[in-house]
C-alpha cells in the first residue's frame, strides 16, 4: 500500500507543490480547504496522473468544528499516516494598532489552532507506530517583525513555538517535526502585489526542500528550513 500525506490546504500555493511532490513519488494524499470545487480539481488531476489516492474534504481550519471533522474524516480512512503537513493559512497585512479588531483571532485559529488541533488528532498512530514527520508551515514571519506583519507574525511566531515544543515532545517517539520558515513565494496569497515574479521563490522550491528533509535517515531531522527568495525578503 502507498504511504500516506496528509497536507491541509491543499489546493494552491505550497500545499498544493508539497501535494504534487510527494505524489510523484507515490503517496496518497488527504487534503482539505474551503473550495469544494479546487479539492475536486485536484483530486481528478492527480488520479489522472499518478498510480495513487486522492481523499478530500471542504473544511474551513479556521473553525475548530470543522477541524475536528477533518479529524474524524482522516481517521475513518483507518490508514497510518507517514506525513503530516500543517500548511493552512492565511495573512492579512495590518499593523497591531490600526489593523481591524479580530484579525488576531482569526490569524490565530487559521494559522496557530489549526496545526494545534489537527497535530493533536492525528499524532497519536505517529505516537503508537513510533513512526511519523510533521512539517509546520511557520514563515520568515516566525522569526522577524516587519512593517504590515501585525497579528500574522504574531501568528507564525506562535506556530514556531509550537513546532519547538512538540518536536521535544516527540523525539523520543521516532516522530521528526520541522518547522518550514519560508520567504515571499509566489502565490495567491501575493496577488495583486506589483513586483517581478523573478523576486519571489518558487512553490516547488519550498516543496523541494520539504520533501528533502523528509528523505533523510530517521537518525537525522531538520529542525528548521529557513528559505528566502535569492535577493532576499520583500
Ligand atoms: N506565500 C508566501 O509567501 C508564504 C511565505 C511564508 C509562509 N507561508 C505560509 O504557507 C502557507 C500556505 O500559503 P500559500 O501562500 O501557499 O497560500 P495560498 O496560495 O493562498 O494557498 C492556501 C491554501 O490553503 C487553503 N486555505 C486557506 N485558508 C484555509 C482555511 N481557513 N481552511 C482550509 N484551507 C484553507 C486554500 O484553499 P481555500 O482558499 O479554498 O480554503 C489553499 O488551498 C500558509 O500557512 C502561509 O502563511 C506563505
Amino acid at each position: 500500500m502507498n504511504k500516506l500525506i496528509v497536507v491541509t490546504g491543499g489546493t494552491k500555493g505550497i500545499g498544493r507543490a508539497i501535494i504534487e511532490k510527494f505524489a510523484a513519488h507515490g503517496f496518497d494524499v488527504v487534503t482539505c480547504a474551503r473550495n469544494e470545487r479546487d479539492l475536486q480539481q485536484l483530486k481528478t488531476a492527480l488520479e489522472d496522473q499518478h498510480a495513487i489516492k486522492v481523499f478530500t474534504r471542504p473544511t474551513d481550519m479556521a473553525v475548530k468544528d470543522d477541524v475536528k471533522k477533518f479529524i474524524e474524516f482522516v481517521l475513518s480512512l483507518n490508514r497510518p499516516i507517514d506525513v503530516l503537513v500543517n500548511n493552512a493559512g492565511y495573512f492579512i497585512p495590518g499593523e497591531i494598532a490600526t489593523e481591524e479588531e479580530g484579525a488576531l483571532e482569526s490569524m490565530i485559529n487559521a494559522n496557530l489552532y489549526s496545526a494545534y488541533y489537527t497535530t493533536r488528532g492525528l499524532v497519536h498512530g505517529m505516537r503508537e507506530r513510533k513512526n511519523g514527520y510533521i512539517f509546520n508551515m511557520c514563515s520568515i514571519a516566525s522569526i522577524k517583525a516587519y512593517p504590515n506583519g501585525g497579528s500574522y507574525a504574531i501568528s507564525k511566531f506562535a506556530l514556531l513555538g509550537f513546532s519547538k515544543c512538540l518536536r521535544e515532545e516527540l523525539k523520543t517517539f521516532g516522530i521528526r517535526v520541522t518547522a518550514v520558515m519560508p520567504g515571499a513565494t509566489l502565490t495567491a496569497s501575493w496577488e495583486g502585489i506589483n513586483l517581478p515574479e523573478e523576486r519571489f521563490m518558487r512553490a516547488e522550491d519550498v516543496a523541494d526542500a520539504v520533501y528533502g528533509a523528509y528523505s533523510l535517515s530517521g537518525r537525522s531531522v531538520v529542525e528548521e528550513i529557513i528559505i528566502r527568495p535569492q535577493l532576499g525578503d520583500i
